[in-house]
């Protein structure tokens, strides 16, 4: 009996432990029949402080967008990164997937606030979460209004990166959550961020999408933002079984060779798991290839010189 109480005990704490295993992780080297290249663990920071800001956009609606910027935040955290996440879509999916329905929170606690009021106390709106050194400024339908104001108002574009400006000095990085449409609120997002991450799923128009997108980030690039700078493209949901998968991200990769992770986050329910319980995988499904996947994503992206 004590026996098979070990045999348990020992088996719970194999499948609690953080899952680096490389195996559960698809990679666009192994597609090609490369070896995938082994990103190490980063050595702590010394000192925390002049945040990378990056958005995480992509035109296309559910791409894992919201889900990229929560798993990529929490691994980056676990990495000892002070990380802060931006909501900066009006349906709230970022501060609903981080268990806040900040719909029921009133205007001054979001950050259309921030935004909008250049003497805000931004440190009041920004909420913990269970994760050490994960923060979040939470959204909700109040953000949408925004959207006309900053067309309207002069240097409405650089709204954003005025709120976030006192912030970049305690952060190691920032990631924003942006909404699936190309509007002043995503012009604000690209006008902060030093680099963008796309999340991409890789379905028939998929390609045609990015190139659309591509042209958007270069009219950023020239007229408002001239260091913005296209860090990857992430291959999403991503099903080795699917033939028509496979094949779209063989021709981004032959169009796009130096743009695109290594690191692949395959299609699994446990994401969708993740937004019932209000938590990121690699908290509510710590050994499992999701969170694998999102780890490794956040040592590829510091070796790549994307984040400290
Ligand atoms: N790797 C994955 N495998 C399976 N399901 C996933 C994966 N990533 C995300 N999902 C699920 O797909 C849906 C859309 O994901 P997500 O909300 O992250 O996309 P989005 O791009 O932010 O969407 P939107 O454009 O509406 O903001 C969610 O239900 C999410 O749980
Ligand atoms: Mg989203």
């Amino acid at each position: 009996m004590r026996r098979l109480w070990r045999i348990i005990k020992k088996e719970v704490s194999r499948l609690n432990a953080k899952s680096t295993i490389e195996n559960d992780v698809a990679t666009t080297a192994t597609l090609l029949g490369k070896k995938a290249k082994a990103f190490a663990t980063p050595a702590p920071l010394t000192e925390h402080g002049s945040a990378k800001v990056i958005s995480i956009f992509n035109q296309k609606g559910g791409v894992g967008k919201t889900t990229t910027t929560i798993n990529l935040g929490a691994s980056l955290a676990e990495l000892g990164r002070r990380v802060l996440l931006v909501d900066f879509d009006p349906q709230g999916g970022l501060s609903l997937g981080l268990g806040v329905n900040a719909h029921s929170l009133p205007l001054e606690q979001t950050v259309y606030y921030a935004l909008m009021t250049p003497t805000a106390n931004i440190d009041e709106i920004v909420l913990k979460t269970a994760v050490p050194g994960l923060d979040f400024l939470p959204a909700n339908r109040d953000l949408g209004t925004a959207e006309t104001t900053l067309g309207a108002e002069i240097g409405g574009q650089q709204y954003l990166k005025r709120a976030l400006n006192s912030l970049r000095d305690y952060y190691d990085v920032i990631l924003i959550d942006c909404q699936p449409t190309m509007g002043q609120l995503t012009i604000n997002a690209l006008v902060a961020s030093d680099e963008v991450i796309v999340p991409m799923q890789c379905e028939y128009f998929a390609l045609h999408g990015f190139i659309e997108l591509k042209g958007n980030l270069d009219k950023v690039k020239n007229f408002l933002n001239p260091d913005l700078k296209l860090i990857g493209i992430l291959a999403t949901m991503y099903d080795k079984k699917t033939s028509h998968n496979r094949q779209v991200l063989e021709r981004i990769l032959e169009q796009f060779p130096e743009d695109v992770f290594e690191t692949i986050i395959a299609k699994t329910i446990r994401f969708a798991e993740t937004t019932v319980v209000g938590e990121p995988i690699t908290s509510y499904a710590s050994s499992s290839g999701g969170a694998a996947s999102y780890r490794r994503l956040a040592r590829e992206l510091i070796a790549k010189g994307g984040a400290r």
